[in-house]
């Protein structure tokens, strides 16, 4: 006998998503399985970012059900999120580091939040910031760094967690091509270990890469969906 098919690590019915009266998301339906990577594209404006929000209970759904390893969005409780959060990485559009912090204690309280032992936490961190092109830099504050730079960070901050799902809002945007392609391959490999991912890009070399799957919005709606 087959074994009984994995539930959905996400899975979305029927959600329309608005700011004030203005729709941004409109009755969309995803399930994305354990260990998919799926590339979320669109112009400007078609809702990749408000999709993204979602899925991390930034923003609630006006209607439908959003489900997300095994929780419900839409009905969740604060500490439901919190520890919904504790599994996630998320990279936002805007690196947002914060600026009081060093980039090692920026990345100390997301390991913080999801339990890692202190004595493992400085050399993953040092690996981390290498792989970034942030060797060395530990100990600079936010302000101190370029664009590009604290982007890197917070690709950094997000997958020093090891998280199960990863949320990542145009994680190669603001880079040169080198420091993309090292983010890319950064991503690759949190998906080989295991890990879900869903990537906002505009980035058409981020989004060929093989083995994904392609979703198009367009105005709040799916335009297209592709292997
Ligand atoms: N905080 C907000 N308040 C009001 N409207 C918003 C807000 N955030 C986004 N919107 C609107 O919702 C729609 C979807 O925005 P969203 O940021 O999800 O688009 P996007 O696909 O991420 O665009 P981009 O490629 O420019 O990042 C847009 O029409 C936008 O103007
Ligand atoms: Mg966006």
């Amino acid at each position: 006998m087959a074994p009984p098919a994995e539930p959905p690590l996400i899975r979305l019915r029927g959600v329309s998503v608005f700011y004030g009266n203005r729709p941004a998301l409109e009755e969309l339906d995803l399930e994305v399985g354990k260990n998919e990577r799926l590339w979320i594209t669109g112009p400007s404006g078609a809702g990749k970012t408000t999709l993204l929000r979602l899925l991390c209970g930034a923003v609630r759904a006006a209607r439908g059900e959003v489900e997300v390893d095994g929780v419900r969005l839409d009905r969740a409780g604060r500490r439901d999120l919190e520890r919904l959060r504790r599994r996630l990485g998320i990279v936002f559009q805007d690196p947002r580091l914060i600026a009081g912090f060093t980039l090692h204690e920026n990345l100390v309280l997301g390991l913080e939040a999801c339990g890692e032992r202190p004595e493992r936490m400085g050399p993953k961190i040092e690996r981390m910031l290498a792989r970034v092109g942030l060797a060395g830099r530990g100990a600079s504050f936010p302000t101190a760094l370029s664009g590009g730079e604290q982007q890197r960070a917070a690709v950094a901050r997000a997958l020093v967690r090891e998280p199960r799902l990863l949320l990542a809002d145009e994680p190669t945007g603001n880079l040169d091509p080198a420091s993309a392609r090292a983010v890319a391959e950064l991503l690759e490999e949190a998906w080989i270990r295991g890990a879900t991912l869903l990537i906002a890009t505009h980035d058409p070399e981020l989004a060929a890469r093989p083995g994904g799957r392609l979703l198009r919005l367009k105005r709040g709606r799916i335009a297209v969906e592709a292997p």
